[in-house]
């Protein structure tokens, strides 16, 4: 691999120069108040963007929240984000109101020799996402104009084949900032040859959104444990009832033959807490899975399946964790996710915590951070990563 590193461009000087840098800044707000509930990915970048203020840049950062439509939606403003990122880089972030229009302009013509400037979302714009090669160029073309190097450290976002993660590097000199390269180095000792057992957990609600990476894990892991929403599909396709729980009828007979041919590698829940309704004060009781009532949703793993997971976790030696094993926003069903967290923490093993849900939820049930390998900044494209699947914005950098 052949990507040119941040140390790479600051060895040849950026010091007033425009160094446009695409960060993942998508970070979850409150519905109600439009506030920040998790910073993760704001900090993740700060490694990168600080290097580069010391160095005495001129900083363009950029970055999507949200999926708006292409067009301006004051929701999925980067505005509060700008703030945040001054906070935490102890100096203020100067806010382009616009993406590539007169603000941006003016903002970056500004710029004095390290500070840092905050364009407005990337998906303002129909072009960052388009289809089309030449609506995508077209917008590429004016991000460009805003830097002399291109600085990628938008890891969440390396699987998406848009403007600013794809055509913008073909553009610019380009290289990886700190945390794509960390991430990368991470993810890609678990595609080489991890230590064995290998155990990756697995949770969340689609099984569709998981089933190419179940497909790619299952030749390599020692055991793969599955647990939340998805695992109702699974237990459904061994023949069990399920009442109201979330199913995904279509997937039960691919479910089927995936657990045909898993070997017995694949560990799915023995009992699990059912309620009346998706709610956080729902009347709910733990039942074994063959006693799930036609009328009661489940919405956690039970205490045994937390048993039966921490022992295989406790034998691992590399451990891979993506996706939630209930509604863990919820307290009161919360426990399996925290269970699982914790048996992870105490396995003497490297662990992995892919996916903005999983971090997020590592972070909202006050685990020590530091108990973990690595906390990935990526959700799609870590489980990409781990797919082999060419990730544009990779492609892009080796070019
Ligand atoms: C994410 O949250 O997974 C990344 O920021 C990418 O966002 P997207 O799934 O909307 O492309
Ligand atoms: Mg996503």
């Amino acid at each position: 691999m052949s990507i040119r590193t941040l140390d790479d461009l600051l060895a040849e000087g950026v010091s007033g120069r425009r160094v446009l840098v695409r960060a993942d800044l998508n970070v979850p707000l409150d519905k109600q108040t439009g506030d920040i509930t998790d910073d993760g990915r704001i900090r993740a970048v700060l490694p990168t963007l600080g290097a580069l203020v010391e160095a005495g840049a001129k900083v363009v950062a950029c970055s999507h929240l949200g999926r708006p439509k292409g067009a301006p939606d004051p929701q999925f403003s980067l505005s509060p984000v700008a703030g945040r990122l001054g906070e935490l880089l102890g100096a203020p972030v100067h806010f382009a109101t616009d993406t590539v229009g007169e603000s941006a302009r003016s903002t970056v013509a500004d710029l004095a020799d390290g500070q840092v400037a905050l364009l407005e979302n990337l998906r303002f714009n129909a072009g960052e996402t388009s289809k089309d090669e030449a609506e995508r160029g077209a917008f590429a073309d004016q991000l460009a104009a805003f830097g002399d190097a291109y600085v990628d450290d938008a890891f969440g976002a390396v699987h998406r084949k848009h403007a600013s993660v794809f055509d913008v590097p073909a553009r610019l000199p380009h290289v990886a900032g700190r945390l794509v390269l960390r991430e990368v180095e991470v993810l890609s000792k678990l595609t080489g040859a991890p230590e064995r057992p290998y155990v990756v957990v697995l949770g969340g609600s689609k099984v569709s959104d998981k089933l190419a990476v179940i497909e790619a894990l299952l030749p390599t892991v020692d055991r793969l444990l599955i647990g939340g929403g998805m695992c109702f599909t699974f237990l459904k396709a061994q023949g069990l009832e399920v009442g109201t729980s979330l199913l995904e009828k279509d997937m039960v007979d691919t479910c089927r033959n995936l657990l045909e041919r898993a070997n017995g590698k694949i560990l799915l829940p023995v009992d699990v807490v059912v309620a009346d309704a998706f709610a956080p004060d729902a009347a709910h009781d733990t039942v074994r899975v063959d006693g799930i009532p036609s009328h009661r949703l489940g919405l956690d793993v039970g205490p045994e399946t937390v048993a039966g997971f921490s022992a295989a976790l406790s034998q691992a030696k590399t451990i891979f964790w993506n996706g939630p094993m209930g509604v863990f926003e919820m307290p009161a069903f919360a426990a399996g996710t925290r269970g699982i967290a914790e048996a992870i923490t105490k396995a003497d093993a490297f662990s992995v915590v892919g996916g903005g849900d999983s971090a997020a939820a590592v972070r909202a049930l006050g685990l020590d951070e530091s108990s973990f390998g690595h906390i990935s900044t990526g959700g799609g494209a870590s489980l990409e990563y781990l797919e082999g699947k060419t990730l544009p914005g990779i492609a892009a950098l080796e070019n």
